[in-house]
Formats: C-alpha cells, sequence, structure tokens
C-alpha cells in the first residue's frame, strides 16, 4: 500500500458522515450528487458496502417524478449559500431543486462489476437499477421535449461544470435584477479569485428564484428559462450510464429496463454527432434557445469520450488533448482561447474526475497510450500538490477547496488503473 493510498482513504474517511460523504469541509458541507457516485468508485476500493451505501442514500433523495437532485441538505449548515431556505422545495429532507451530471449508472456498473461480495452486489444494485432508470427516463421526458434524444441543462450548476466559458452567451440572457440581496459564503472558504464572479451568483440566484416561483414544477421549467444549453459532457455521461445500466440489467435479468436504458443510449449516441465540430477536432455544446453550436473549447466536449463515440472522435480528441500542451491535463478550456483564465473555477483548471472519465473513454476507444497519458499526469498532479478541488494546469497549484472527497476517490481509481498498465506493460505506457 503506498503513502498516497493511504492518504487517499484518510480524506475519504474523514470526510464520511456515515451514509453520505461531504464534498470537503466548509465549503461543501453537504451531499452533492455526481460527488457522491464517484466516491464511492473511491470506497470500493477498500469497503464494498459503504460504497452502496453512499450511492443508495442519494437515491432515498429522489424526487416523485424522478429527478435526483443535485444537493441534500442532510444537516443544518450556515457556512454554505445557497441553502434550503433559499431552495425551498419542500422536502421532507431539505433538498435542491436541480440535478447534476447522471454518473450513478456508470458507477453502479462499476461497483458491481468489481464486487467481491457477488450476492451483495446483486441484491443492492438490483434495488438501485429501477431507480437510476427512472432518472434517465425523467431527462428525457422532461429535458428533451423535441426527442432529439439530448436533454438540456436549464442551470450551469446542473453541468457541475459551474463557470465554464461554455455558459457566458447564454448566461448573459438571464437579467441579474429583482433577486433578494444575499451574502455568499464560498469565498469565505476558498480564494475569490479561484470562484465565480458575482455577476454569475446573481444568474444563478436569478435562476434559482424563477424555478421557486414556479414551484419547482419540472414540467414547466424547461420551457419557462432563456437558459437551455445541450452540453455533450453532460450528455456523455447520460448515455454511458444508460449503456452502462442496460448491461447491468441484461445480467440481472431485467430484460425490460434493459431495454429502455438501451434506447437511451442509442438514440443518444447518434444525436451526440450533431455536437461534432470537425474544426475544433472536439465537441460542443448547443445553445438550445438560439438552435447554435456555442463556440467555446471546453472539457465538456473532451468528456463526450466518456460515451461509446466513434473511434475516430475518439482518436482526435485525444489529439487535442495533446495540443493543449499544458503541464497537467486536462485544462478545462483551451489554453488558446482568450477566455482562459488559469486558475479560475472551470475557465482553465483541472479535475481529477474529469481526466477519469476522459482516460477511461479513450481507453474504451482502444487508445490505450493517450489514456495511460492522462492517468500518469493526474497521479504527476497530486504528487507535485496534494489533494486539492481542482489545479492550475501549468504550475499544478492545488485550488479552491483541500482535502477534496472526489479527488481521493479518483486517485484511488487512477492507482488502480495504474498497476494494471504495470502489470501487463504493452504500449498503454506510451503517450
Ligand atoms: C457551488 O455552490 O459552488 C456548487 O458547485 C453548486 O452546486
Amino acid at each position: 500500500m503506498t503513502d498516497l493510498y493511504r492518504a487517499a482513504v484518510e480524506i475519504l474517511q474523514e470526510n464520511d458522515r456515515g451514509s453520505y460523504t461531504i464534498p470537503t469541509k466548509g465549503l461543501y458541507p453537504f451531499q452533492w450528487n455526481w460527488d457522491s457516485c464517484l466516491t464511492a468508485l473511491g470506497q470500493s476500493h477498500f469497503d464494498e458496502s459503504r460504497a452502496w451505501t453512499e450511492i443508495e442514500t442519494l437515491f432515498a433523495h429522489q424526487w416523485s417524478d424522478g429527478m435526483v437532485p443535485h444537493i441534500v441538505f442532510h444537516t443544518p449548515d450556515d457556512g454554505y449559500f445557497p441553502g434550503p431556505d433559499v431552495w425551498a422545495t419542500g422536502r421532507p429532507v431539505p433538498t435542491s431543486g436541480i440535478t447534476q451530471p447522471a454518473v450513478a449508472g456508470f458507477a453502479i456498473r462499476r461497483l458491481f462489476d468489481r464486487a467481491t461480495d457477488r450476492g451483495q452486489a446483486a441484491t443492492r444494485a438490483r434495488a438501485l437499477l429501477p431507480k437510476v432508470t427512472a432518472w434517465h427516463r425523467w431527462f428525457f421526458q422532461n429535458r428533451d421535449p423535441e426527442g432529439e434524444g439530448l436533454v438540456a441543462i436549464l442551470h450551469p450548476w446542473e453541468s457541475g461544470r459551474d463557470n465554464s466559458v461554455d455558459w457566458d452567451d447564454a448566461f448573459a440572457r438571464v437579467p441579474t435584477e429583482g433577486i433578494a440581496p444575499y451574502t455568499r459564503r464560498d469565498t469565505q472558504h476558498a480564494a475569490p479569485e479561484h470562484r465565480p464572479t458575482k455577476e454569475h451568483y446573481d444568474r444563478y440566484l436569478w435562476l434559482v428564484e424563477h424555478f421557486r416561483a414556479l414551484n419547482w414544477d419540472n414540467t414547466r421549467l424547461h420551457a419557462a428559462t432563456p437558459f437551455q444549453v445541450v452540453d455533450p459532457g453532460f450528455n456523455a455521461i447520460l448515455i454511458r450510464s444508460a449503456a452502462d445500466l442496460a448491461d447491468l440489467a441484461e445480467t440481472l435479468g431485467e430484460l425490460g429496463l434493459a431495454a429502455e436504458n438501451r434506447a437511451y443510449a442509442t438514440r443518444g449516441t447518434a444525436a451526440l454527432e450533431s455536437l461534432w465540430s470537425e474544426d475544433h477536432g472536439q465537441y460542443l455544446c448547443r445553445d438550445r434557445v438560439l438552435g447554435a453550436l456555442i463556440d467555446s473549447r471546453s472539457s465538456g466536449g473532451l468528456l463526450a469520450a466518456f460515451a461509446p463515440i466513434p473511434a475516430a472522435r475518439a482518436a482526435r480528441i485525444a489529439q487535442t488533448i495533446e495540443g493543449h500542451g499544458t503541464r497537467f491535463r486536462v485544462a478545462s478550456q483551451a489554453p488558446d482561447d482568450p477566455r482562459f483564465q488559469v486558475q479560475r473555477y472551470w475557465r482553465g483548471p483541472v479535475w481529477l474526475v474529469v481526466n477519469y472519465m476522459i482516460a477511461d473513454g479513450l481507453a474504451r476507444s482502444g487508445l490505450a497510450g493517450a489514456s495511460a497519458a492522462i492517468t500518469r499526469s493526474s497521479l504527476d498532479l497530486i504528487r507535485t500538490s496534494g489533494f486539492a478541488e481542482y489545479y492550475d494546469p501549468r504550475s499544478g497549484e492545488p485550488l479552491g477547496g483541500v482535502r477534496f472527497t472526489w479527488t481521493a476517490a479518483m486517485v484511488l481509481e487512477f492507482l488502480a488503473l495504474a498497476d494494471l498498465c504495470q502489470s501487463a506493460p504493452d504500449e498503454r505506457w506510451e503517450s
């Protein structure tokens, strides 16, 4: 067991609240949706049962319409804004009213595949299958009104890439006037210059208040918002989860659930092609209000490699990443984009969770060398800079929150991958 492994486990245990894990103390004191699902992967290396619990706890707070909220406010904590009183979703245990990338289907399949306790894995996966499927169905019922096979996010926080350049133009349509006065808490825990601007926060809050005024009725929100963006990364995660859930459901003999998820994955994979940019060598977001692609080369368009895209597309994405030329991969915005900011939240820095999903997708497309290069760069980054929330892709400087849960979880995943590569040395270590 290496020091890195031990340090990662220590962080996961320190942030464990029994049945869920907080992303980090202070900045994020509740349960976050995609954080938890990716955290479970890390936990599975040392406590399989606890890993299942992480995802089960999240789904215990699924809404009756199928949505799985992006935050579950298990216990009061004034250190975070916007808290339950702002969201006012009326849930017995308060939750936010928006969702986050649907990575649960991928995560539970991976937990199932690697489980040493096969009986437990089958029982717990079988119980989660209809719940995760209901979430996938919710997406296509509420976020894809024209049935194109791709879903829209209605708030930048849904993407998980909160502050990306991708949202700037569409976000400019969201008003800043008329919102209740508020005090940010995030800038008390992390450096303000690494966090979103006040103008962005005003717009985040406007959308929350707008949706709240519509009683969080998901059948009305899509039509009622000036911000509808089809994000290739977000859709790729949903497509991959649907494909993985279909495989898992087949293995468990749940053929109806398998067929439903397979249909989402097949249709979504075909529709993703409409977001491809040959000029940029990656996928782009589409502004659904304007019906036009958004000219922003972010990691969202690289994350599309997580879905079963054509091999030629994946190879081009690997080249695009190589072309970034940063010391550490993968920058969240192309470094030669004039809007790139090397230390500002999602406008340049590196996130290990994004690296992990891109590396996984590239490996599945047969690009073992490109995948291994991301694994190696990610572990080098942690050895250089510790377990931060995100990192400067040029210097490796740690940014945002500290002792970060999903970074620790991804380190355990990358260490396992690196072991795999070393035990079967081949072209996988070439970059
Ligand atoms: C935040 O508060 O910064 C979160 O990312 C929103 O989910």
